[in-house]
């Protein structure tokens, strides 16, 4: 066979060949089966300078041309490989969406988390700053710091939870209110002040309907030059009507705290009736409902952390997080928040 019809032979040989490979590998193999060193072309190649010069261009176009060719069968083949080879992979990832997952019930923060959310995103609005204290205390700051005299009942053993219990400048307990942690901030921060302070507090308490050992307040604390009563009633009206809707009223009864001169109570008026609808589901009557306890902070506090009661007024409130959603939810018993009843806490979504 002379070099032409050696070389027309391959190229017509070459199309099955090449499609005959079903790899990208297979494919490296035909080609240089074909167009490689020890190949039929490769062979007519090493040949040329043994041609008559007559025919060397002759048999040099045929060559470059069947070359070309093949060359260009090879990369349409490769080409189409890749796809195949791209298709195959994406086929081995596929997720099959249709594939029935593990749904997640509506999961939800607790009704007390969501309260005191609440609470706090209204001081917030008003410029507040939020504080955490330790809850192991110490007994100065959860009571001395706090004008609380060693005599006081609230520190005996029956009502409060200590820890480490005997010489008195360093007992520790488990913090019975957040109002220490009105202490720990201004000790660290000069004022003004601004803040409220969510967090969970500690009694000896027996479990009942309206009582847990363990429960939550959120205290309040503003320090500044010229703090008024009127400043901590206009903003605890503010609070009650963000809190229980628009048209609450509040109203002062005086009380004692030890930390706090005047002290009062604060009862907002009725959500539910609007003010003594004999026998109401929710005031039953009396038209008010107790919320929470505050005050002007008292001097010896002021002092008890460095600051001077002459140049400085502010006031002081806490609140029982529990109290304030059952009032709210209507909720008739404490226990509820720590039943971890599904029914219960499904209902606050
Ligand atoms: N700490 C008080 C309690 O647990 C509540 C309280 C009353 C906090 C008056 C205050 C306040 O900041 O001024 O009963």
């Amino acid at each position: 066979m002379d070099s032409t019809a050696a070389l027309d032979d391959v190229l017509a040989k070459a199309p099955a060949a090449i499609d005959a490979a079903g790899t990208l590998d297979e494919l490296g193999r035909v080609e240089s089966g074909l167009l490689g060193k020890s190949s039929a072309i490769g062979e007519v190649r090493r040949s040329m300078g043994g041609l008559d010069p007559a025919e060397r261009p002759i048999v040099g176009a045929r060559l470059n041309e069947v070359t070309e060719q093949i060359q260009s069968l090879v990369e349409k083949r490769r080409a189409a490989l890749e796809v195949e080879d791209e298709a195959l992979l994406l086929a081995q990832d596929r997720i099959d969406v249709t594939l029935e997952s593990y749904v997640l019930p509506d999961a939800t923060t607790h009704v007390l988390q969501q309260t005191i959310d609440e609470i706090v995103d209204i001081f917030v609005g008003l410029g507040y700053r939020v504080a955490d204290g330790p809850e192991a205390e110490l007994a100065w700051y959860n009571f001395d710091a706090l004008n609380t005299p060693p005599t006081h009942p609230s520190r005996l053993e029956s009502d409060t939870v200590y820890l480490d219990y005997g010489d008195p400048a360093d007992e520790v307990l488990l913090r019975t209110q957040t109002s220490p942690v009105q202490v720990r901030w201004m000790e660290t921060h000069d004022p003004p002040v601004y803040v409220v302070v969510p967090g969970k507090v500690y009694r000896k308490e027996t479990t009942d309907a309206t009582h847990l050992p363990v429960f939550h307040q959120v205290e309040g604390l503003a320090v500044d030059e010229s703090i008024r009563l009127s400043d901590l009633k206009g903003t605890l009206a503010h609070f009650s009507r963000e809190f229980f809707g628009p048209k609450t009223e509040v109203r002062f009864r005086p009380h004692f705290f030890p930390f706090t001169e005047p002290s009062a109570e604060l009862d907002v008026s009725c959500f539910d009736c609007d003010g003594g609808e004999p026998g109401c589901r929710v005031c039953g009557g009396a038209g008010w409902l107790e919320m929470l306890g505050c005050g002007m902070v008292d001097p010896a506090v002021l002092e008890a952390v460095g600051y001077d009661p002459d140049q400085l007024s502010g006031f002081a409130f806490g609140m029982g997080v529990e109290r304030l959603a059952m009032v709210r939810y209507g909720i008739n018993d404490i226990r509820h928040f720590v039943d971890n009843d599904l029914r219960f806490l499904g209902r606050f979504r």
